[in-house]
């Protein structure tokens, strides 16, 4: 197996290994990669519906996605879907996933099941190399701090998604989340801190109300979107990516109107976070 980073801070590309029949060692070692690098790629993997439940579940428990329509005969997948004649994608902004539950999920295989001819890249950003980026103030004023994240607005009857031509596609309008977690988080498993605020889901600080919160948090969040924390997965036939939600964000561009793009995605069960 061979690991080449696709940025300085963030990414790396795997080759040599099919996912559908990989060792455990190989299971070790990609694990410890994605820990590390934040989202991994694999290129030209014969994957079926079948082989992604199954490698999913190596993982651990799947997360079945609340919002997107599932998949009919496998409902552990969700599909992430823009038909020609909408607009809105989903996931077209910064964000990470699931940081509105208290146990976040922690991270997911996206594979690319049906692309546009050009665009429809993924932007990932690495949350250590964000951390480690903040200036000595900046470490210090968040240190101990702690912030709300929901969903609500984002999916919520009336809400960001329901006033887009994306809306009637989404389930669970009236799911409530709402979640408190470290503004700094020790990974699980590298023990790296990660920067854990995104601009999607963090409402504010806790002790502090949305407009209090607004000018740190924005603060924040563009240090976490530096051109150096990132790096760009383009999509090909036969692409697999797995990322970690608490590593990394991530960003669906939506440069591609007028084209189909269909994608699989299984979302991985995470661990509560600490800071
Ligand atoms: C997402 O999971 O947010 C969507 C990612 C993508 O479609 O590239």
């Amino acid at each position: 197996m061979e690991l080449t980073p696709m940025a300085p801070q963030c990414g790396v590309e795997i080759s040599g290994v099919s996912l559908a029949n990989c060792s455990d060692a190989k299971m070790r070692e990609i694990k410890h990669a994605i820990y590390e690098h934040g989202v991994a790629v694999f290129r030209d993997q014969d994957f079926s519906p079948e082989d992604h439940i199954a490698f999913a579940k190596r993982w651990g428990g799947i997360d079945i996605n609340n919002y997107f329509p599932l998949e009919d005969e496998h409902p552990e997948i969700a599909i992430v879907r823009k038909k020609p004649d909408q607009k809105t994608n989903i996931g077209g902004a910064w964000h990470t996933d699931h940081s509105y539950d208290q146990i976040p999920a922690m991270g997911s295989i996206l594979v690319a099941r049906e692309l546009p001819p050009e665009g429809g890249d993924t932007l990932f950003a690495h949350m250590g190399a964000a951390y480690d980026s903040l200036s000595d103030e900046l470490k210090a004023e968040i240190e101990g701090l702690e912030a709300f994240h929901t969903a609500d607005h984002v999916y919520e009857e009336g809400g960001i998604y329901a006033q887009t031509d994306m809306g009637g596609d989404l389930r669970g309008q009236g799911l409530k989340t709402g979640a408190t977690h470290p503004v700094v988080i020790r990974h699980p498993h590298t023990g790296r801190r990660l920067l854990y605020v995104n601009g999607a889901f963090t409402i504010n600080f806790l002790g502090k109300t949305r407009a209090e919160s607004l000018p740190l948090l924005h603060k924040l969040l563009d240090a976490a979107v530096r051109d150096d924390n990132q790096c760009r997965v383009k999509w090909r036939p036969g692409t697999v990516a797995i990322w970690d939600n608490r590593t990394t964000w991530h960003n669906a561009m939506n440069d591609y109107h007028g084209h189909y793009r269909e994608m699989h995605r299984i979302t991985l069960s995470g661990e509560a976070l600490a800071a």
